[in-house]
């Protein structure tokens, strides 16, 4: 694993923009895995602003999502749907048609579940994966203790994630407790992995997706075996490593071609 650590949140984003950016303007046909969560809210933001005053062109891009809630439609405003469309969707020049996103009022949920995976598949493959760090190690929807190499399914959410998210949601009744989402194996495939966690709350997830053992317990970890995975966190949310000094090093000795610009 790669690991930065900047100063705030606001250069976590900034930073991971400019790796999708870079992306985007090196391989512009290419299939991005995007994710939700307060995390990525500021990326979103940089990239429309790139989308705007730098000309970052989304025209070729395929996207999939990582993750929905079931039975909430996508004009619901707690949907993933509406958040995507709502924060970054709406405002560049993304093709809906190449928009993908779980369905979590499919009628079938398996066979959609089956569907999208098969799906990813047939893009070619995610390019590149944004990722957001659950404060219990989730990613996507992922839980502790689920398999390590699931592909696209539908999960129970655990309570302490229903109460980290309780707070989008107006009531507990209309919090659903069930997700479509892609598996641990699903975002294992993706050529690179960019992992954004800022705050103290993520700093024990943050502690043990890098320097835990790999276990079920904290599904982040399973990224440790991942060829080729960013992590981007603030100072708070690595507050709790114990080799801070190591990572340091490691990024003043990049080669210039390993460096982001
Ligand atoms: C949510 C999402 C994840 C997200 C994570 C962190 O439950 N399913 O994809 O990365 O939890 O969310 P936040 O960025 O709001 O802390």
């Amino acid at each position: 694993m790669e690991v930065i650590i900047r100063p705030t949140s606001e250069e976590v984003s900034l930073l991971g923009a400019k790796i999708v950016s870079q992306l985007l303007r090196t391989k512009p046909q290419c299939v991005l895995g995007l994710a939700t969560g307060r995390t990525p809210l500021q990326l979103y933001t940089e990239l429309i602003r790139m989308h705007r005053e730098e000309k970052l062109d989304f025209g070729g891009v395929t996207s999939f999502n990582l993750d929905e809630y079931v039975g909430l439609p996508p004009d619901h405003p707690q949907s993933y749907h509406y958040y995507m469309q709502e924060n970054f969707f709406r405002h560049v020049n993304i093709n809906p048609e190449s928009v993908h996103i779980p369905n979590g009022i499919a009628k079938d949920i398996r066979a959609h579940c089956e569907a999208y995976e098969k799906a990813i598949f047939q893009s070619g493959g995610i390019n590149l994966q944004l990722l957001g760090l659950g404060s219990n190690g989730h990613i996507g929807f992922n839980e502790p203790t689920g398999s390590l190499n699931s592909t696209t399914w539908v999960k129970i959410l655990s309570e302490k994630t229903l109460r980290d998210n309780a707070t989008h949601f107006p009531t507990p009744e209309g919090q659903p407790r069930h997700v479509i989402t892609m598996g641990i194996g699903t975002i294992l495939r993706a050529t690179h992995c960019v992992i954004m966690a800022c705050g103290d709350k993520k700093s024990h997830a943050v502690k043990a997706m890098i320097e835990g053992p790999l276990s079920s317990m904290c599904p982040a970890s399973a990224l440790q075996l991942h060829p080729r995975t960013t992590v981007i966190i603030d100072q708070a949310a690595a507050a709790r490593l114990d080799h801070q000094d190591h990572y340091q090093w490691v990024e003043n000795h990049k080669l210039d071609w390993q460096i982001f610009s």
